[in-house]
């Protein structure tokens, strides 16, 4: 029987009747896929995943970009990336405790980011630890004329330290997390975005900069470029009917589409009231806009 998909917003959706446990059929990979391209956020409830079988089930949508923080991968998956607040007997973290804080599309700060990004709820704390996305499709069409004419055709730089960029400031709970991001200010590259992005499969285009990773506007001075992305975050941010608010369930895998959103984790919770989630990304192409 073909799997169930409920709207939830115009953003988002709900899978049930959907084992991701097993191999998909082609039927199935191909309504998931579409699913996706109707709703940008997908929750697929009540899976039983540990980490091999959340790796292959991602697997199926493409080869997964290769984890970064190596010391955060999960031991039967090296694809599985720890988000985490728990901590081991002597204190050390068993994965990212700061993952998601500011609002940012999944890895905009490399040439080819990835373009699904699937978590799965391993331990979800009593409170708090809501995901929130932002349709940057509807944000995109939104945009006043006169700000679509100051960003058409321009590439954004977008950068992955921290302490590069004012909009953002460190987690103090990551021990170690500031001589992080120092040492990234050298050794990572800027890079440059389109500052639209359109979404391969409809062709619809969404605004793609971010407060986490964009740090300038290439070809324009700061003292333009930086009230430029202040107007288009406050305008991004303007409108409660382009947010989608994920509220987790046990046994929820939500996979969303990083060619379209935004997304900031609501944090709310206190170690040691645990969350535990297991992350997987599908590699992405080079985005790009084309004129509808
Ligand atoms: C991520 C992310 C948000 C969250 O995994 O890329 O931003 O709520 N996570 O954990
Ligand atoms: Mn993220």
């Amino acid at each position: 029987m073909p799997f169930h998909v409920n709207p939830l917003s115009p953003a988002s959706a709900e899978i049930t009747g959907l084992d991701c446990s097993r191999p998909l059929s082609s039927g199935d990979l191909a309504a998931l896929r579409a699913a996706l391209v109707a709703h940008p956020v997908v929750c697929v409830r009540g899976q039983k995943l540990d980490a091999r079988r959340q790796g292959d089930f991602a697997r199926q949508l493409g080869p997964l970009e290769p984890q970064d923080r190596s010391a955060y991968s999960h031991p039967d998956d090296s694809d599985i990336l720890i988000l985490s607040n728990d901590r081991r007997p002597d204190g050390s973290q068993i994965g990212i405790v700061d993952a998601g804080d500011f609002w940012h599309s999944d890895s905009s700060h490399i040439a080819e980011p990835c373009r699904y990004t699937m978590l799965y709820a391993v331990k979800n704390p009593s409170k708090g630890g809501d995901t929130h996305y932002i349709d940057m499709r509807a944000v995109y069409d939104a945009l006043p004329a006169a700000l679509k004419r100051r960003i058409e055709g321009r590439e954004a730089i977008h950068h992955i330290s921290k302490t590069l960029n004012p909009r953002v400031a460190v987690s103090a709970e990551r021990a170690g997390a500031a001589e992080y991001y120092k040492a990234r200010e050298k050794d990572r590259a800027p890079v440059a975005q389109p500052m639209a992005r359109t979404q391969p499969e409809s062709g619809r285009p969404a605004l793609y900069v971010s407060p986490r990773f964009t740090i300038g506007i290439a070809g324009m001075d700061d003292a333009e470029a930086q009230p430029l992305l202040d107007e288009i975050f406050r305008f991004m941010f303007s409108n409660p009917a382009w947010r989608y608010t994920h509220k987790w369930r046990d046994g929820d895998l939500v996979i969303w589409d990083n060619a379209c959103l935004v997304h900031m984790a609501g944090g709310g919770y206190e170690y040691p009231d645990v969350r535990r989630m297991h992350r997987a990304t599908v590699a992405g192409d080079k985005p790009f806009f084309r004129a509808a």
